[in-house]
């Protein structure tokens, strides 16, 4: 048990509290509020004065591509001049071009290069990252992928939520026998071992079609796993609206997305989480999350980290382009990056900072709070706390 003080502002991220302390006991927050009102019992815990800085929850990057082998650079210049994403992928590169590389790699080899992609992210206060697989396709390399997920998870410090992702065909594969494989083999592998929480749908031109998703989600929730998508990207399908009305955890991507799209997402609690990176570098319009937002969607915001289309290693970056380009307060956006990403990956008790929350935080290098998100290109982040322990800074 310990009291954090000497705090000048905080944000749970739903309200604010200046001057305050943060009780911590057993990895869970036991009580924030106003330094002055601490209430009796914790004055007598050990203090640890965080010398007059601002806190927010730590991040929750909740969708990434994190484990991935090779590099697609040369694929990046030739879309800088002009090639297009979905012609790349459906000639054979793309994310075919990442799967051969991944499935040359070995589990050590996948797991050496997550690892450090991971302290990327925990040094700007990234404490949970949503890691999908989707570059191995075949069924033994899809597990690889997984147990790469899941020895992230294990070695720390960072939480790790695994998702299963049906990516794409892959290449020589009839698409019935692959769907077959997929949904009455890999599904119920993965749920035996217990090796992801969700299983994701790349739904659009290139990927799967709306009707194989609905077989892929159906296995699924059959396992007891929960359901997400990659919807209305490049196309609009009707995959957000599916997946919402199956109870989805989220869609993420929608620059495709119809208002009728964001009203049945708000309608069933399903989160919209905004890929800021992919749409910037697909040259997609930027989906407006001001409206989105007033239309009473829980709108989170992601990296989509991976080596195609959003090559993107900075939280805070994202919600800044949010701000910039979507028209978020910079509240909404904090919110956006922790407690609404949370809850696009199921896990309501951790991006917060309440009684009985998990207690990662993160320890910014200024008095404000928000200073990160004002700061573009540097990140001030002084410590990162996961489960109330200083594991970076
Ligand atoms: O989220 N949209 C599909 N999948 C990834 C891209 C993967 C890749 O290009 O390697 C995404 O953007
Ligand atoms: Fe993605």
């Amino acid at each position: 048990m310990r009291v954090f003080t000497g705090i000048t502002d905080l944000y749970t991220p739903f309200t604010r509290v200046e001057r305050a302390a943060l009780a911590v006991r057993e990895g869970r927050v036991a009580w924030v509020g106003p330094a002055a009102q601490l209430p009796e019992p914790y004055r007598a815990w050990p203090h640890e004065d965080l010398g007059g800085r601002g806190v927010v929850p730590g991040l929750v990057d909740s969708h990434t591509h994190l484990i991935w082998a090779g590099s697609r650079l040369e694929e990046y210049a030739l879309r800088a001049r002009g090639a297009s994403y979905a012609e790349i992928l459906e000639a054979g590169g793309g994310i075919h071009h990442t799967t051969r590389a991944t499935q040359a790699a070995s589990e050590d080899e996948l797991f050496a290069l997550a690892q450090a992609r991971a302290r990327t992210f925990l040094r700007t206060g990234v404490t949970t990252l949503e890691v999908k697989s989707g570059y191995g396709l075949e069924v033994t390399h899809e597990l690889k992928m997984l147990r790469v997920a899941r020895r992230l998870a294990e070695a720390g410090p960072q939480r790790v939520v695994p998702t299963l992702l049906a990516h794409v065909i892959p290449a020589g594969w009839d698409r019935a026998a692959y769907l077959e494989v997929f949904t009455t083999e890999l599904i119920p592998e993965v749920a035996r071992e217990g090796l992801a929480e969700a299983v994701d749908v790349f739904v659009d031109r290139g990927a799967y079609t709306l009707a194989e998703a609905e077989r892929i989600w159906e296995a699924a929730l059959a396992h007891g796993l929960k359901v997400k998508a990659h919807a209305e990207q490049l196309t609009r399908t009707g995959a957000a609206r599916r997946v919402a009305e199956l109870g989805g955890l989220s869609a993420d991507h929608l620059e495709a997305a119809t208002p009728e799209d964001w009203a049945a997402l708000a309608a069933h609690g399903t989160v919209a989480t905004l890929l800021p990176g992919a749409t910037l570098l697909l040259k997609q319009p930027f989906p407006d999350a001001r409206s989105i937002w007033d239309a009473g969607v829980t709108l989170a915001v992601a990296t989509d980290h991976n080596p195609g289309s959003s090559p993107f290693y900075n939280l805070w970056l994202a919600l800044q382009l949010t701000i910039a380009l979507g028209g978020l307060a910079l509240e909404e956006a904090l919110q956006a990056g922790t407690a609404n990403a949370a809850q696009a990956l199921g896990h309501p008790e951790l991006g917060r900072l309440e009684p009985g929350s998990a207690a990662d935080f993160v320890v910014v290098e200024a008095p404000a709070a928000l200073e990160p998100l004002y700061r573009w290109g540097e990140t001030p982040i002084r410590a990162v706390y996961v489960g109330g322990r200083r594991v970076w800074g």
